[in-house]
Order: C-alpha cells, then sequence, then structure tokens
C-alpha cells in the first residue's frame, strides 16, 4: 500500500468536495464460485481501496464529513479463521496502517447508520456493482433491495471521480509497473503465435505470466484468431497461416493499478500483403490519435480523428467511398470500427465504471451521441492532465453486420459492400496503448511493445 498520507489526504479531500453528511465506502466480500468455501479470487472493492488501501475481505469504511472521522468497521479474525489463514493483524492495526484510528466490529456500523439517519444526516454511497454488496446496503440502510440504486449520491460519486480521475506519479508508476508484465505476456503470446497451436495455450501462459508478477489479469484475457468478435473469450481455435492473433490482456500489480494492452499479429509470424495494408490504417489510427491527444481537447474528438483515419485508409482501399468525413459524421465506418478508441485506466480497466459510464466518460459540456458505434466511446470529456487512458483504434469484417446493412441498404453511399464481402474471413484487428496525458501532450506509458510490422516480424522471428 502506498504511505497512511496518500489515503488520509484522499478523505480529507473527498470531505472539502462532499461537504456534509457521512460516505459509507463498502468493502468487497468472499463470492462463492460453485459452492459457499469455494469462492472468486479475492478482488477488493477499487473505491475502498483508493481511500482506505486495505486488501481484505468484509472491511467498511466511514467518512463522517460533519465530525471529520474515518472509521474502519470490521471483525477480528478468530481461532475458527485462524486454523485456516493462520494469525492475521487485528482490524485496529491494519486501519493505522492507513491512517484511520477508529476502528468497530461489524455489527457496530447498523448503529452509527441508524443513529446517522435519526439525525437527518446524508448518508453517500454510490452504485453497488455486486449483489451482495447491494443486499447489504439494502439491510444496513433499512430500504428495499430493488430500490438501492435510487439512494446513490452523486455528489459522492461526482467527488470521486473527480478525485481518480487525476493520477499521482505514484500510481503512474504503478500502472507503468503493470504495463511491464504485459510487455512479458505480449511478446510471449508473439512468439508463441505458431500454426497449430491452439488459442488456450497461449492465453493460459500470458494469465500465468500476470500470476507470477504478484498479480491476476486485470480482465479475462481476450485471445482469438477470429477478432472480429470484439471481446472474444473463446480459446478452442487451432493457429492456422492466413489469420490474425488479436490478444487483448493486461495485470493488475499487488497494488491493483492495471494494465490494458492490444497486439494483433499474423499466425505465423508474416504480414501477407492483405493482412499488411489494414494493419497499417490500424496503427496508423492508433499514432494519429496519441500524436493529438493533449490537454483540452475532448476525447470525442480523438475518437472521431481516428475514426477518419481508419476510414480514409479503408477508402484507399476501395473499402469505403465518399466524402469521409460525412461517412463518419452519420457513422458509416462504424461498420468495419464499432467501439470507442478507449477509456479511463487506473484500478479498474475501465476505470470507475462501476459508478456509471457516463459520469466517467461525459459531463454537463459533452453528451453521449446517439449514433452507431460512435454511441460506444466510453470517454467523450476534454482531457486533462493526469489522465491515464486506452488509445484502441480498430478494424473488424463482421460477417453478420456486413450481411445485416447491406441488406438493409444501409450507406451504400460509403460502403463498399462487394469488397467487403471478399473480406468475411478476414478477422479483426485492434491495437491498444496506455497512455498519460501530460500538461503538454501525452506520454505511452511503459516499456514499448513491438506494435510495427517491422517490430512484430522480428520478435516472431521473420
Ligand atoms: N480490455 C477491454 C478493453 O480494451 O476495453
Ligand atoms: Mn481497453
Ligand atoms: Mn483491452
Amino acid at each position: 500500500m502506498f504511505d497512511k498520507k496518500i489515503y488520509i489526504e484522499r478523505r480529507n479531500q473527498l470531505k472539502k468536495d462532499v461537504q456534509s453528511g457521512l460516505v459509507l465506502l463498502l468493502g468487497n466480500k468472499e463470492v462463492a464460485f460453485n459452492y459457499p468455501a469455494n469462492t472468486y479470487s479475492f478482488r477488493q472493492d477499487s473505491n475502498f481501496l483508493y481511500f482506505f488501501g486495505l486488501h481484505d475481505a468484509d472491511l467498511a469504511g466511514v467518512i463522517d464529513i460533519d465530525n471529520q472521522k474515518d472509521f474502519i468497521f470490521g471483525n477480528d479474525v478468530d481461532m475458527d479463521d485462524i486454523i485456516w489463514m493462520g494469525n492475521q493483524p487485528s482490524v485496529k492495526e491494519r486501519a493505522e496502517k492507513v491512517g484511520v484510528d477508529n476502528t468497530n466490529p461489524m455489527p457496530k456500523l447498523a448503529e452509527m447508520l441508524n443513529e446517522t439517519i435519526k439525525q437527518g444526516r446524508k448518508i453517500h454511497f454510490v452504485s453497488p456493482y455486486r449483489g451482495e454488496t447491494q443486499m447489504q446496503l439494502a439491510d444496513l440502510l433499512g430500504i428495499k433491495y430493488t430500490n438501492v440504486k435510487n439512494y446513490v449520491s452523486i455528489e459522492l460519486v461526482k467527488a470521486i471521480i473527480k478525485q481518480r480521475s487525476i493520477k499521482s506519479e505514484l500510481e503512474v508508476a504503478e500502472i507503468e509497473k503493470a504495463i511491464e508484465t504485459a510487455y512479458d505476456m505480449h511478446t510471449t503470446a508473439m512468439k508463441m503465435a505458431h500454426p497449430g497451436i491452439i488459442e488456450q495455450q497461449i492465453a493460459g501462459a500470458m494469465e500465468g505470466i500476470a500470476i507470477a508478477a504478484g498479480g491476476p489479469v486485470s480482465f479475462p484475457v481476450i485471445l482469438s484468431v477470429n477478432g472480429q468478435t470484439l471481446h472474444n473469450h473463446y480459446h478452442g481455435n487451432v493457429l492456422t497461416e492466413g489469420r490474425m492473433m488479436v490478444a487483448d490482456a493486461g495485470c493488475e500489480t499487488e497494488m491493483n493499478y492495471c494494465s490494458d494492452i492490444t497486439r494483433t499479429v499474423p499466425v505465423g509470424g508474416k504480414f501477407n500483403e492483405r493482412q499488411k495494408a489494414i494493419y497499417e490504417i490500424v496503427l496508423n489510427a492508433n499514432l494519429k490519435a496519441i500524436e493529438a491527444i493533449k490537454p483540452g481537447i475532448p476525447y470525442r474528438d480523438i475518437h472521431l480523428l481516428s475514426a477518419k483515419v481508419v476510414a480514409q485508409g479503408l477508402k484507399d482501399l476501395g473499402l469505403m467511398k465518399g466524402d469521409i468525413d460525412e461517412a463518419v459524421s452519420k457513422g458509416a465506418h462504424a461498420i468495419f470500427y464499432p467501439h470507442g478508441l478507449g477509456h479511463m485506466l487506473g484500478m479498474d480497466v475501465h476505470d470507475m465504471e462501476g459508478m456509471g459510464e457516463n459520469y466517467v466518460g461525459y459531463d454537463e459540456e459533452i453528451k453521449r451521441s446517439t449514433i452507431f458505434g460512435t454511441a460506444f466511446v466510453r470517454l467523450g470529456k476534454r482531457l486533462q492532465p493526469g489522465f491515464v487512458l486506452t488509445v484502441e483504434p480498430g478494424i473488424y469484417f463482421i460477417p453478420a453486420l456486413i450481411d445485416q446493412w447491406r441488406a438493409e441498404g444501409k450507406f451504400t453511399e460509403y460502403i463498399n459492400y462487394d469488397l467487403a464481402d471478399t473480406y468475411k474471413d478476414f478477422g479483426g484487428i485492434r491495437i491498444e496503448d496506455d497512455i498519460l496525458v501530460t500538461e503538454t501532450g501525452c506520454r505511452v506509458l511503459g516499456k514499448p511493445i513491438p506494435k510495427t510490422v517491422a517490430e512484430i516480424e522480428a520478435i516472431m522471428g521473420r
């Protein structure tokens, strides 16, 4: 964990921003996988981690703004636990490490919240993303399970997002550590991507590298020769010459900061002409977007810039036609690029998304588009120094989407369906990097992972 001063400062900033009432941040519980004693690997809630730093299950943090006091609630282990887990520090000892002087056993939390409600003070909490947390909140606050989300504190959500969006140098260093491991994961995958191997052998090697480095993967590994399925988690295909392999994977550090990197390589290590032509377009979109990132510019505009680079590249190949600005503003490119350029990255891969994507990525000034493709942009708002985000353009040939749009006669002035039909066996390409917005521009984080055609062919031994 960081020095206790950091957690104290974060909580104090939150007190200033939320101004009054009591903030309740529930830590996560162990969750059963297939029977109660067999749990999913434990992941602490990121807001709890950010403000209270402790990685253990069954804790709750309270920030009493009106009385300027912080609390951790949790039960000390007893002999039944010690037999299975060994000795554990007390809640008090753990709380001291993150600068919290006040601790209480868990049953006291309900009493404190009851008292707060009686006093007519507001209890601030964020939207739960787990059923267990939603039930716990319902019990603690005496509200119906289905009504919990109606009582979410938007002031708290906005205050947390304001703080967590700006990464400190220490946080950026943690993210770079996670990218260091992602470098090993991706270069290993590249070296293994030869005909005859099964996807799961490579996906398993990547996951093993993440675990050996101290953290789990930051999301289930996406690895497929069917990269046209954007989040493909099926790993049973055998790699064959002529396919592209998309690997979208990252890891968490021991402090739960994440990396999220995508590389796409030709099976066997040598791009054919068709693969190279599409790859260069995606690479150009990735590089042009990175070049344009700087504080003050809406990320939505960088997304649209990347879409224009993609559309122009596809026009040069004859796959698109007509006026490119017009095509992108109407959303015609989305048949080949049906997602956004990127998202915030931090302790969550889609950072803070549990509190609501629109609060993270949009604001009063910049609202989400309703056009297919552009509507999937997760981050649209103006960039600020300290934001860490992903840049992940892609081109995909999705047979079902091509067929549907063609049947509907959609955007026939911009899309060459006859040529698109000949790419239905292509798959997809995505290239994703993690970027820090600086005072003057941006910096690609971490050790550079092979990205150009020449770099990929070299590392794959071709
Ligand atoms: N790993 C999912 C994404 O890139 O957003
Ligand atoms: Mn991503
Ligand atoms: Mn990714």
